[in-house]
């Protein structure tokens, strides 16, 4: 895919690579021996999540989810709700959660609170991009790829209306 004349590319494919790389001795630090479920947040953290196992030394079981939301497509104004569930059961586990952004902290709040309901061990998150001024819920995200002030970005697994996830690099979408 390649970009259009609406977006400015604002983290390189080459930045993510060297971010992702370093995301993964983060985490191994951190989960040492200890067995982790890397939980991949459908459909944004697709393509991140693929990279990030690949980059941690230790193995994790994976599995994916899905979240949606009644409201606006572009942020999770409404209810959060899975529309895909796991499968593994992870209750005693160490739950690490791979979102692609967190925006509002409502999804993340919601599968946080859920995971614990599960009784998992300890439950992490990890994020491609951190929104941190635009933070509703008080959302501690452990792991974060790149932190962003503002602006609606495409790219690297995530979409707009379902287009552009299969671009190599992040664009800011200019309207
Ligand atoms: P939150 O519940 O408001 O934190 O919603 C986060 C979700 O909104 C992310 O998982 C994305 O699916 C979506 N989102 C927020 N900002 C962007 C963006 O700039 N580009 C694409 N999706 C976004
Ligand atoms: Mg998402």
């Amino acid at each position: 895919m390649t970009p259009k004349v609406n977006m400015i590319e604002i983290i390189s494919a080459e930045d993510i690579r060297v971010r992702v790389a370093a995301l993964g001795r983060e985490l191994d630090a951190v989960y040492g021996q200890e067995p982790v479920v890397a939980v991949c947040v459908l459909k944004g953290a697709f393509i991140f999540f693929a990279d990030l196992v690949r980059a941690m030394s230790i193995e994790p079981e994976i599995d994916f989810l899905r979240l949606a939301s009644y409201g606006s497509e572009t942020s999770s104004s409404g209810n959060v709700f899975l529309s895909k569930d796991l499968e593994i059961d992870i209750e005693g586990k160490n739950v690490l959660i791979v979102e692609d952004i967190v925006d509002t902290g409502r999804s993340m709040e919601y599968l946080v609170r859920l995971m614990e309901r599960r009784g998992a061990k300890s439950v992490r998150i990890c994020a491609l991009i951190d929104k941190v001024e635009r933070r509703q819920r008080e959302v501690r995200v452990d792991f974060v790829g790149f932190p962003l002030p503002k602006g609606f970005v495409v790219g690297y697994g995530l979409d707009y209306a379902e287009r552009y996830r299969g671009l190599p690099a992040v664009y800011e979408l200019k309207p």
